[in-house]
């Protein structure tokens, strides 16, 4: 009989079959709207652009290897993509940017929804082919399982009108920021539909998707359409001005616990759904540290960025002893793992990863 490869319905069932990124040949793009937006006034990217210095690419490299050795150690099979070229640049009709971004982190460009992996849209024009990353092994499980589904969101067309004006002054200040993400003006409009996969948590028969720079609403809204059997909840995170991928602010653990950002939280209006069917959401530990590291896209809180490998065991970075005390408090057992070197390449443990296999199917949590 044929095995089933692919099938992934939620955050946490125990883990047997993830992709891990690659740091090969990945660059800092050059300038573009979207990616502008993500990178605050004060950063050490601003500026700059090219490939990324080869000693820290060997460095996250060797992070990353360990980090899937580490994973294989514990039963769980564990695949590779294969990096394209990271340094031609990406011309369209309707766009031209010089360089691409890499293969890193795989969890914003897939989307493993029960036996199916989707390639989101992407919101940033030097990650349009990023999905070719993965294309091997996209191919590869499609001719082992034959009932894997591989779908490919449509390809957006990124001209300038995907993207306000207003946000690409030099300096917006964090003020202004915040109260646009409180009004929920973004620097993606909604010309056509755009998605990270990283906005995107599962929880069984609930996506509940972050609208913000990278995700707009026709995007949320396709993905409502195209999983009809699903409920597909938006939701927004008032206290980040750089509102990009959910997996650093609000982190499944197990059914019933959440960890949220404490200070990105929740909504009132938007927690009804977990309220209501008794899950508790609590405020997540402070990072260890108070700065990101060198030429880093991403915030101190990937602290919360952890991959669960069950629903009692999830790794947590290694720097992270906050983060580390609290999953032991909330009794989990903690799997410490190296990757701070790494995150300049696009994020922490759950981001560096993407779903293939969990054990488990669909349920329903939220009746
Ligand atoms: N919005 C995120 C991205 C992390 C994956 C941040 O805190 O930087």
């Amino acid at each position: 009989m044929q095995k089933t490869i692919v099938n992934s319905w939620n955050e946490w069932d125990p883990l047997k079959h993830v992709i891990v990124g690659r740091a090969d040949d990945c660059h800092i793009p050059p300038e573009e709207p979207a990616l502008d937006a993500k990178v605050p006034e004060d950063s050490d990217m601003r500026g700059q652009w090219g490939r990324r210095p080869q000693e820290t690419i060997d460095r996250a490299n060797e992070l990353l290897d360990n980090f899937a050795s580490l994973l294989e150690k514990r039963g769980i099979r564990v695949d590779r993509p294969t990096p394209i070229d990271h340094s031609k640049p990406v011309t369209t009709p309707d766009f031209h940017t010089d360089s691409q971004f890499g293969c890193m982190p795989p969890r914003d460009v897939l989307l493993t929804v029960g036996s199916e992996i989707l390639e989101a849209t992407m919101s940033y024009r030097c990650r349009w082919f990023e999905y070719l990353n993965y294309r091997p092994l996209m191919q590869r499980y499609w001719e082992e399982d034959p009932n894997f589904r591989h779908e490919s969101a449509p390809k957006p067309r990124l001209t300038d009108a995907d993207y306000h004006p207003d946000y690409l002054s030099e300096k917006i200040g964090v003020e202004k920021r915040l109260k646009w993400t409180a009004e929920k003006f973004f620097v993606t409009t909604e010309e056509e539909p755009l998605f990270d996969a990283a906005d995107v948590l599962r929880f069984g028969r609930d996506l509940v998707v972050q609208h913000g720079f990278t995700t707009n609403l026709k995007g949320i809204e396709w993905i409502r359409r195209h999983f009809p059997d699903h409920r597909v909840h938006a939701v927004n995170f008032p206290g980040d001005p750089y509102p990009i991928h959910i997996d650093a602010t609000f982190t499944p653990l197990r059914p019933g616990l959440i960890l949220n950002n404490p200070q990105r939280r929740l909504p009132d209006e938007q927690r009804k759904m977990f309220n209501d069917n008794d899950w508790e959401i609590v405020d997540a530990a402070q990072p260890a540290h108070n700065t990101p590291p060198p030429l880093c896209y991403s915030s101190t809180w990937l602290s919360m960025n952890v991959l669960v490998l069950d629903p009692k065991t999830v790794c947590v970075e290694a720097s992270e002893v906050y983060q580390m005390e609290q999953m032991d408090k909330l009794g989990m057992e903690v799997v410490p793992v190296e990757l701070r070197d790494a995150y300049a390449f696009g994020g922490g443990l759950h981001c560096c990863t993407a779903d293939v296999y969990r054990e488990g199917g669909c349920e329903d949590y939220f009746p």
